[in-house]
């Protein structure tokens, strides 16, 4: 199949959160399996180092948003170990900014130009580049436009007549909701701003607008996919996810096995695989632990924590339960950016007991790698969970993980009983309520076992053997873009250009 993938983020090219891993590993996956894969992102900042090779391709795009004129050039680049082409799209006035999305805590008060700009320019990339796409297949409320655009003004030119639409939500708590008076940004005429397509409570939501006009919907694992069609975990859409819900799937995510590899990781003191696990982690520790300047005690269990710092995550659970946790034999270590007041809270965390508590605020690619490599076990209490990658990459490094039973964590981290562990299939700690008791509850159980060399050493084996790979799960969004194929009407419109 020819694909064309829409992301706003993707790494090496620009990173906020997992959206990046994930459209780039989806991108190398596909392309692996045979497919014409070409990832179009916008040309950011952070995708202008000169680690990042890329090069002119000589073609300008114009598209226009109502009366407003926008051009851009597209340059080419791949991902690295993969035949996955990459192009971006160059607009220094939308693109060329410290930030992704938000400066100093804020969005960007255009960010439903920059967007729905985008949107226009990769369906304009595809024109301009020949690409004759089987499936678009855009992400999150950045490319919500793009199914409309497809649906409303594309199925229509030629080339693009058989082309389906699909929409990956990657979390219902980011949506894109503007004021009324930016449908005009879309393009698309007002007829459009109604309750059943782009309106939402009165505001343009170009999540919905996604959802609505693609012909595939998927988000990113199966017990999401049932959470978001409720008021707990719709935030706002359970309805409308209700009404289009047979066409919604969950597709757990891969990550990356040639990033994310302890045995071939140049980021981490020593590499290690399951054959000598032991030593490595206990290297990798040890080196975390001076870095941070923590007692180099290889006995006290370290927790890591590696996350935006959101209220999506959990830390107003850990708040909740700070100082029963500093009563145990444990050291933390934090790496995040995000709110300002977590932030704050874990910076002073780390002031007030530098014995037990290290952090670091930012974003740092290499100290993630340490972290999960150094740690023994891996928190992420999330509020809620779409995918979540870190308990994948936990496991994979031999790092026990302790999550709020919901979204992927449910899918990802089989919970350690008397069962599981008999098993040989346990792999982590779940705690069903979301209160600090119930988390710190759980959390004790996690440092009983990691005293008990029988059952630490079982639930590290049985994560390191699990199969991460996007393999398996790009073969599940091949069958959701046959369906989506298979769905569309037999005599598309056929209204000249
Ligand atoms: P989300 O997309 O909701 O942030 P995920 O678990 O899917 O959560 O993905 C987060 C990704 O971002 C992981 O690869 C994680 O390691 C990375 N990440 C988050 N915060 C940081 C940070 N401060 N420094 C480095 N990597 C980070
Ligand atoms: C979102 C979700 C996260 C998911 C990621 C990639 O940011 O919060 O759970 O893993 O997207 O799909």
């Amino acid at each position: 199949m020819r694909i064309l993938l829409a992301a706003s983020e993707a790494v090496p090219f620009a990173k906020t959160g997992g959206l990046a891993d994930v459209a780039s590993g989806l991108s190398k996956a596909l392309s692996a399996r045979g497919h014409e894969v070409t990832l179009v992102l916008p040309y950011y900042r952070q995708a202008m180092s000169e680690a990042i090779p890329r090069q002119p391709t000589g073609r300008f795009l114009e598209t226009s948003l109502g009366d407003l004129k926008v051009r851009a050039v597209v340059l080419e680049s791949r991902l690295e170990g993969s035949d996955a082409r990459v192009l971006l799209i160059d607009h220094p006035h939308y693109f060329d900014r410290s930030g992704l999305y938000v400066q100093q805590g804020s969005d960007y008060p255009d960010n439903c130009e920059r967007f729905c700009a985008f949107s226009r320019l990769v369906m304009e990339t595809a024109r301009a580049f020949h690409l004759q796409p089987d499936i678009v297949h855009a992400n999150d409320w950045q490319t919500g436009l793009i199914p409309a655009l497809q649906q409303i003004e594309y199925r229509r030119q030629s080339g693009f007549e058989r082309t389906a639409a699909v929409l990956t939500i990657h979390n219902m708590a980011y949506q894109g909701t503007f004021w009324q008076q930016d449908m005009h940004l879309t393009g698309l005429g007002h007829e459009y701003f109604n309750w059943n397509q782009m309106e939402h409570y009165g505001q343009l939501n170009l999540l919905k607008t996604g959802i609505v006009f693609s012909d595939a919907v998927t988000t990113v694992s199966p017990t999401y996919a049932r959470e978001i069609q409720t008021d707990r975990f719709g935030c706002g859409l359970e309805g409308v996810l209700q009404h289009h819900g047979s066409k919604l799937t969950g597709i757990l995510n891969g990550i990356d096995i040639d990033v994310w590899n302890p045995e071939s990781d140049p980021a981490i003191p020593m590499p290690y695989s399951k054959e000598n696990v032991k030593p490595g982690k206990a290297a990798c520790k040890k080196k975390l632990q001076r870095r941070f300047n923590l007692s180099e005690n290889p006995f006290t269990p370290l927790c890591g924590m590696i996350s935006r710092m959101s209220e999506q995550k959990g830390f107003d659970l850990i708040q909740g339960c700070i100082n029963d946790l500093l009563r145990e034999d444990i050291q933390l270590v934090f790496l995040g950016t995000g709110d300002s007041h977590y932030e704050d809270f874990i910076r002073d965390l780390a002031s007030k007991r530098p014995d037990k508590v290290a952090a670091m605020i930012g974003f740092d690619e290499t100290l993630a790698h340490q972290i999960e490599a150094g740690s023994d076990i891996y928190l992420m209490p999330s509020r809620f969970e779409p995918c979540g990658l870190n308990q994948m990459y936990s496991q994979a490094y031999g790092t026990v993980p302790v999550v709020h039973a919901v979204g992927g964590l449910v899918d990802s981290v089989i919970d350690c009983t008397p069962e599981t562990l008999a098993d040989r299939i346990a792999t982590g700690f779940h705690f069903q309520e979301y209160t600090s008791d119930a988390f710190l509850a759980r959390l004790k159980d996690a440092l009983a076992a990691y005293r008990d060399d029988d059952v630490w050493d079982v639930l590290i084996d049985n994560g390191m053997s699990c199969d991460w790979s996007w393999n398996r799960s790009a073969e599940v969004y091949e069958q959701t873009y046959e369906r989506a194929l298979a769905s569309l009407p037999n005599n598309p419109p056929s209204t000249p250009e």
